[in-house]
């Protein structure tokens, strides 16, 4: 017995890294970003998301090249790049993608492939990033087809885990969603992502329009905002709402965790594992849903809680726009991640907010 702590500590190391899919680069403001009207299914198509098992992202399967060669990737709002590993690289030989179960691209097999002779470097918010050459090539979904995708031919990496479609607001360069429109495959740039439930095996998104069948009615709008993060630079690279309370439920007692008038930009990110709140917001809501941190003498940081605490008649309500509506009710069931061990007997699990000092922007992660 006297063993435990040590094993607990050791195993609790496994905490989620907060992987954040955030870009940093110039951008350009898509002429109405906050479109959205609904349209009729036959403008759209739908494609699977499919859950890592580890529940920390959603991939999306395409082809790129002709004939088509298969790449799972993960499907990200929060960054407009479309990124695949080069088969045979050191992205595949060096264990950071699984090229193997995720598929690779062999660009010599390619016959529309078009190399842009330019090298490019992605790097994302947590530190991570991907380095290869601008390309251009005919990208698949479902049987869609977009030609003359710009897309990054990854090479060379530091920390990421697999390519990346980011769907965010377009740059300089059209995203693969904005091509699909642009190239008539559906009728306007929209898509709506239903991420399902944490313990289904995976969501759906759908290009060009919204499924009538995934939400209660009214459809609400809240319009999107300029991005939280101080580099003026990346306003608008992320889908940004304005958050205007929060609140948690404990069976049927409400309360506002938040102060009167409060307001803050966060950002909506596939891409982002966990809910990231400033740390005084964060607090109140450890203290509601009975989290703590770990280490346990961190203040700020990854959160965990006891797995049984995901039966609990708990949950976090988000509230939006300027009459604190709509609201989304996440039940605590889906804050609480993977199993970490015991921690004095009792089994902890990951809680699905990190409370950030300042390091990380306000966002609202695939946790939702
Ligand atoms: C995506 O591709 C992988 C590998 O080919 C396959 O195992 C998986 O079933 C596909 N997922 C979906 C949702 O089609």
């Amino acid at each position: 017995m006297n063993a435990l702590p040590l094993l607990i500590a050791f195993t609790l190391q496994c905490l989620t890294t907060l992987a954040q899919r955030v870009v940093l680069a110039d951008i350009w403001k898509p002429p109405n970003p906050s479109s959205t009207a609904v349209s009729s299914r036959q403008d759209s198509f739908g494609a699977a998301l499919t859950q890592k098992p580890d529940k920390t992202m959603y991939w999306i399967n395409i082809t790129t090249g002709t004939p088509g060669q298969p790449q799972s990737l993960q499907l990200d709002t929060g960054s407009r790049s479309l990124w695949v590993a080069a088969k045979g690289s050191s992205l595949c030989s060096s264990s950071l993608v699984d090229c193997a179960d995720l598929g690779s691209f062999d660009s010599s097999k390619s016959a529309t492939f078009d190399d842009a002779d330019q090298t490019n470097t992605i790097s994302y918010g947590d530190g991570t990033s991907v380095s290869g050459e601008w390309f251009y090539d005919t990208v698949q979904i479902d049987g869609h087809t977009v030609t003359n995708q710009l897309a990054t031919l990854g090479t060379t990496g530091s920390g990421v885990k697999e390519g990346v479609l980011g769907i965010g607001f377009p740059a300089s360069y059209p995203t693969l969603n904005h091509n699909l429109a642009a190239q008539g495959v559906i009728a306007s740039n929209k898509y709506s992502i239903w991420l399902n439930d944490l313990e289904a095996p995976g969501g759906a998104i759908l290009f060009g329009g919204l499924d009538l069948s995934k939400f209660v009615a009214p459809l609400l709008r809240v319009p999107v905002v300029g991005s939280t993060n101080a580099d003026a630079s990346v306003a608008y690279n992320q889908p940004t709402v304005e958050l205007t309370r929060v609140s948690t439920l404990n069976g049927i007692t409400i309360t506002t965790q938040t102060s009167p008038g409060y307001s803050e930009n966060a950002i909506l990110d596939t891409g982002t594992t966990l809910t990231v709140l400033p740390k005084s917001l964060a607090d109140t809501i450890i203290d509601a849903m009975g989290a703590q941190y770990y280490p346990s003498a961190s203040t700020s940081g990854n959160t965990i809680i006891s797995c049984s605490q995901a039966d609990e008649d708990l949950s976090i309500n988000f509230h939006f726009g300027s009459k604190a509506e709509p609201t989304i009710n996440v039940d605590i069931s889906q804050m609480v991640l993977q199993g970490l061990g015991q921690l004095n007997g009792v089994e902890m699990c990951q809680f699905g907010l990190y409370s950030s000092d300042g390091s990380y922007p306000t966002t609202l992660g695939e946790s939702h």
